[in-house]
């Protein structure tokens, strides 16, 4: 494991050992939107690791959901997500975590997605696979659209804003085994690089959102793509994260819509 991989990793244990010791306790709970909270933990969450990075290496940009990053002209620069599941932190669903990636030139090179309630961490570096509490992960071998569990998530505007993937989400239920919406992105993606999921699509993500996520996806042996096939998603209107196998059948889902194939119900 690299040095940065060491740092990444406590930073994210750290910031999930906040989060843990937050949840269920009183927090103060703003609204950014109509249904987008912020809670006092994302930002301590994020305050931590701001500081911590900005200790550990002082040259790189840092690009922090809450907006207490620094926009430096480094090569490098860390996409932060302190609380992904913000909406299930503050209900007390216990389904949230700690996104960090780190990108040089644009390029993902590392991410960790730290879970802090079961503690599990998963971490990727670029070439040299995903790994889960330390132990390679790989994506499923799931090769049928039709006996695959999908996830996604619906945008915060999802009340006024007709792209709101409904459509897509009743495409899917019709044709994969079953959907699901847990409602944390990083843990979505990680969830297909551990096999859990066999493929994952939202739309309008942030790159803090699935940076990390989508490195431990594609080291795990799978592929991530926009729901146009380009490898390029990062800042994207859409991303489909997958095992691979059923990736070109997704698409095939988000291109064709209704048209798309309905599973056979023979056998
Ligand atoms: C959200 C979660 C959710 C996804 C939303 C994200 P947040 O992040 O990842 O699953 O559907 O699009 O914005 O706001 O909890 O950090
Ligand atoms: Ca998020
Ligand atoms: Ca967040």
């Amino acid at each position: 494991m690299s040095e940065w991989m060491t740092i990444a990793e406590r930073i994210a244990r750290e910031a999930g050992a906040i989060l843990r010791e937050g949840y269920g306790s009183a927090k103060t709970i703003e609204h950014k939107g109509v249904i987008d909270l912020v809670t006092e933990f994302d930002r301590r969450s994020e305050a931590l690791i701001v500081s911590a990075l900005r200790q550990a290496f002082p040259d790189h940009a840092i690009r922090a959901e809450e907006g207490s990053g620094n926009s430096s002209a480094s090569e490098y620069e860390w996409l932060v997500d302190p609380l992904d599941g913000t909406t299930n932190f503050a209900h007390g669903f216990p389904v949230f975590a700690v996104s960090l990636a780190l990108t040089r030139r644009g390029q993902l090179v590392l991410g960790v997605v730290y879970d802090p309630l079961r503690d599990e961490l998963f971490a990727a570096e670029a070439g040299h696979g995903a790994t889960l509490n330390g132990s390679l992960v790989k994506a499923s071998t799931q090769t049928e659209l039709s006996k695959s569990l999908l996830a996604t998530g619906f945008p915060y505007d999802v009340r006024t804003n007709p792209h709101n993937n409904f459509a897509q989400f009743r495409q899917f239920q019709l044709r994969a085994q079953a959907v699901r919406r847990a409602g944390s992105a990083a843990l979505d993606c990680a969830w297909v690089a551990a096999g859990r999921l066999d493929g994952y699509w939202e739309f309008r993500m942030n790159p803090w959102d699935v940076g990390a996520g989508a490195l431990l996806v594609r080291e795990a042996g799978g592929r991530v793509t926009t729901a146009g096939g380009d490898e390029n998603f990062l800042g994207r209107d859409s991303i489909v994260a997958s095992n691979g196998h059923i990736h070109e059948e997704m698409l095939r889902v988000l291109r064709e819509g209704d048209a798309a194939p309905l599973p056979s119900h023979e056998g």
